[in-house]
């Protein structure tokens, strides 16, 4: 019988990715087939994450409660991968000697041998190194389901934001060689997949050799924009440095290039962004936005925003509530800052209560919230190409599907729909997605 994987991520869409590929590793070795429970698992591995620190503090909660499932099933295999798992290292046996396998990010390719390696020594098997790109040659063909995939072009960071552990838990940024990114697109595209997410910690800091030239995201795009069967393109995650005047220009010259970028501003305020070192003025962020929208009206934009940062004032704070009312975001993920041991940041004097921070940011997500339903208010009446995932998440006889501009509209529809594109006409904007109507399907299109 085939043993049963029970995977839990914690983290990023890098993470969410990596949990992808450990579940195909294992099933390459094994044969393992997912399951949701971890009480019918013969493997659990968590995912982790370090970014902050309540979902550092999850993942040991989370793991305290397998301990007696271990305790009733010795042969169960319970591995812990991920940023936790790279930083903390040994530490994590430590805390929770029943774990059998610690690896991190950069070595999920290693399992089965990590996972024999705890069968024939009798003790917990820890590899969190960097061996570079080695990973990507080791990894199994990518099973595919529906239209859409994610491809990760480059790993890592070497941006050291003050506040961030992701260059530490990571490793510095390491693009894969472009001939292979190309190989998998062509291969995905044989599968019957329509649009690709590009993936990279600063995805827009890819750098690939062709012959003896250097090429970027721009050149990637452009070329992946001429392979038969992919329709869309998206890239995630962007950061404002690396956002070249050659990468704007591509926006203007090809429309297979989706109309929606994530490009994390982390703050309105100069002084904050000094202090998070994070290269680029609120001036800057708003010209490449100008620059953006003048080659690609109707763009629309989301973005990471830090609140609470150590030193952040009133005036610091109202500067960000102004650099959104002027963009105008259509969602994004905004936390209070979270003290993150060994980097800079959490050295910082920080006088501003909690209570102040969690107003702070209160006010930030009903401003963005807002600006996100006038958004997709605005939408209805129009028509999208949307491609289908699957059943609705809240009806299941509906359909949900993906826009363009990222936003999820649920509507009436055949399930032969699933992974092409189909034509909606918008009818309503819903709390957080859309409804539409279904005019005829283009799966071909
Ligand atoms: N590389 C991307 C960039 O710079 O835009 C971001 C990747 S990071 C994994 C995702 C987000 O986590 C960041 O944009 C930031 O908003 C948030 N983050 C990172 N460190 C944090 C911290 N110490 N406290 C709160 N949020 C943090
Ligand atoms: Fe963290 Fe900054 Fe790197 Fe983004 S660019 S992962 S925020 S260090
Ligand atoms: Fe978390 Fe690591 Fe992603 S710290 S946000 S899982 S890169």
């Amino acid at each position: 019988m085939a043993k049963k994987l029970y995977i839990r991520s914690f983290g990023c869409q890098m993470n969410d990715y990596d949990s992808e590929k450990m579940a195909d590793v294992l099933h390459a070795a094994y044969g393992t087939e997912a399951t949701d429970s971890p009480d019918d698992a013969d493997i659990i591995l968590f995912n982790t994450c370090s970014v902050r620190e309540n979902a550092q503090e999850r993942v040991f909660h989370h793991l305290g409660r397998l301990r007696q499932l271990k305790e009733g099933r010795p042969d169960l295999v319970i591995g812990v991968g991920g940023c936790v798992a790279s930083q903390e290292g040994e530490t994590i046996v430590r805390r929770a000697p029943y774990v059998d396998v610690v690896f991190g990010p950069q070595t999920l390719h290693r399992l089965p041998q990590l996972i024999e390696d705890r069968r024939s020594s009798g003790l917990p098997q820890i590899d969190i190194s960097f061996p570079s790109i080695e990973k990507f040659d080791h990894l199994p063909h990518a099973r595919v389901e529906g239209g859409a995939a994610f491809v990760s072009i480059m790993e890592g960071c070497s941006k050291f934001c003050s506040f961030c552990i992701v260059p530490y838990t990571r490793g510095e940024e390491v693009s894969r060689p472009i001939e292979d990114v190309l190989t998998e697109v062509a291969g995905l595209a044989a599968q019957g997949v329509k649009e690709v997410t590009l993936l990279g910690q600063n995805v827009n800091a890819y750098r690939g050799r062709l012959a003896d030239a250097e090429v970027d995201l721009a050149f990637l795009i452009e070329t992946l924009a001429e392979m038969p069967g992919i329709l869309r393109i998206r890239f995630t995650t962007s950061h404002p440095r690396e956002m070249t005047a050659r990468l704007i220009e591509v926006y203007g010259r090809v429309p297979k290039l989706v109309s929606h970028l994530h490009l994390p501003v982390q703050s309105g305020s100069d002084r904050v962004l000094a202090a998070m070192k994070r290269g680029y003025t609120v001036l800057e962020y708003k010209s490449i936005v100008r620059r953006l929208r003048a080659v690609r009206p109707g763009l629309s934009l989301s973005s990471d925003f830090i609140v609470g940062f150590p030193g952040e004032s009133d005036a610091d704070f109202e500067a960000t509530l102004e650099l959104v009312d002027e963009l105008g975001f259509s969602d994004s993920y905004s936390f209070v800052y979270s003290p993150r041991p060994g980097t800079p940041a959490a050295a910082l004097a920080d006088d501003t209560s909690r209570e102040v921070k969690e107003e702070r940011l209160a006010r930030l997500q009903q401003k963005i919230e807002a600006q996100d339903l006038a958004a997709r208010k605005r939408m209805a009446g129009g028509v999208e190409r949307v491609l289908v995932e699957g059943p609705a998440r809240k009806n299941p006889t509906d359909l949900a599907g993906r826009t363009a501009c990222n936003r999820v509209v649920n509507f009436a529809g055949p399930a032969r729909l699933i992974g092409g594109y189909a034509e909606v006409e918008i009818t309503a904007a819903m709390a957080h997605t859309l409804r539409g109507e279904w005019l005829e399907a283009r799966e071909d299109a």
